[in-house]
């Protein structure tokens, strides 16, 4: 049997990895500007993240959602403090589309409608709920395909009132910041808007800070910039750095009814662990400040760059728009300067390092930009 082919794979195996730092195995370095898809947060191999796993699996991996679980309470507890979110509840799942599924779930049992709002250019995973609320056809099979799923411009808010207005929506679906389409910003005046039409019209404000949230943005989630309280917030990738886990923070509105939700996996010891280790070293390492700090280091860093036609974002989660198509600067940047980045589209580049990484590593990318870039133009 082969892996099933859906993945363009670029010919490079990486078997080792410390901080913000990969090696293939010749020993090659490279520098991670990628995350692995905004997933490494406290960095590769973290000591602190290898020791509390390993401890945690010679004591107990898993079981099942039918017993008691300190760890569960413990990452909860400790989430609500790190986030500002001290008064919602956890549930926790496996990954980011599946904590999208149970938000979506959750507003819908709440309202008792089906309906919801999602946004142009909005991605917010593969599974049958997830997908039909992502603005890309291609991805949509006829079975995922449904009419419970409008879409509205990013930051129009008329086109929003008149779609809540009917009252027919249990939810509105919005990303921090949207990631796969491009680094684009919900304007924080924007963001204010659609919670108070939400709260006018019936309808859950649904926060995915799946990519934007765990500290990515300068802030615990990206849509605190704008001084919202959203119904529901859905976190995975950065959550337990790389150790595959989703989390759904629930407003104390919502009533928690035995058997409503629901997985064999999700919340299990092991999971927990990995998040809990991150959560110590996001407070320990001031992971935040660092990505503020960092992150505006690399923002004026990249005004001087050369061929760009737009920068957004915030914190380490940024987007360079090129003039030219950028696939044969990123095929540069990684096999001539050993470096990941990710992609969003054909021109827009886009920035998800370990949320770690320092002036070092901001001095190496832009170098390297720079020489890509000049060769280029040779
Ligand atoms: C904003 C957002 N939502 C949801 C998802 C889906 O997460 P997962 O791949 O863990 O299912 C992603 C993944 O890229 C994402 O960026």
């Amino acid at each position: 049997m082969l892996p099933f082919d859906v993945y363009p794979l670029w010919d490079i195996e990486p078997v080792r990895g410390e901080g913000c730092y990969l090696y293939d195995k010749n020993g090659v370095r490279y520098l991670d500007f990628y995350g692995g898809h905004a997933v490494i947060s406290v960095g590769h191999t973290h000591p602190r993240y290898v020791q509390r796993i390993t401890e945690q699996l010679g004591r107990l991996a898993f079981y099942s959602n039918a017993v008691q679980n300190s760890l569960q309470r413990r990452l909860a507890e400790r989430l609500g403090e790190a986030s500002g979110y001290p008064h919602f509840a956890l549930f926790l799942c496996n990954s980011g589309a599946e904590a999208n599924e149970n938000a979506i779930k959750l507003a819908s049992f709440d309202t008792g409608k089906k309906k919801v709002l999602a946004f142009a250019k909005a991605f917010h995973g593969r599974t049958s709920g997830a997908v039909a609320a992502t603005d890309n056809p291609k991805i949509v099979a006829p079975f995922n395909a449904t009419p419970n799923v409008e879409f509205a411009p990013l930051n129009d808010i008329e086109a929003v009132e008149k779609m809540l207005k009917t009252g027919e929506f249990c939810a509105a679906i919005i990303e921090g910041i949207q990631g796969v389409g491009g680094i684009l910003m919900p304007n924080d005046d924007f963001l204010q808007q659609l919670r108070a039409r939400c709260s006018e019209h019936g309808a859950r404000l649904i926060l995915d800070e799946i990519q934007s949230g765990y500290g990515r943005s300068g802030k615990f989630f990206a849509h605190q910039w704008a001084g919202i309280e959203p119904d529901i917030i859905t976190t995975a990738k950065g959550m337990a750095n790389g150790f595959p886990i989703g989390g759904v923070l629930i407003s104390p509105k919502f009533k928690a009814v035995h058997g409503m939700l629901g997985t064999t996996f999700g919340g299990n010891h092991l999971a927990c662990a990995a998040a809990l280790a991150v959560l110590e070293v996001f407070e320990e390492e001031r992971i935040l400040g660092n990505v503020e700090a960092t992150g505006a280091l690399l923002m004026n860093a990249l005004r001087t760059v050369a061929g760009v036609r737009e920068l957004r974002g915030r914190g380490l989660m940024i987007g360079m728009e090129m003039e030219k198509p950028a696939g044969e600067l990123r095929r540069k940047l990684l096999f001539e300067h050993k470096i990941f980045t990710g992609a969003a589209g054909t021109h827009v580049i886009r920035l998800l390092p370990p949320l770690c990484v320092g002036r070092q590593q901001v001095d190496e990318l832009v170098a390297a930009l720079q020489k890509a870039i000049e060769s280029e133009k040779q």
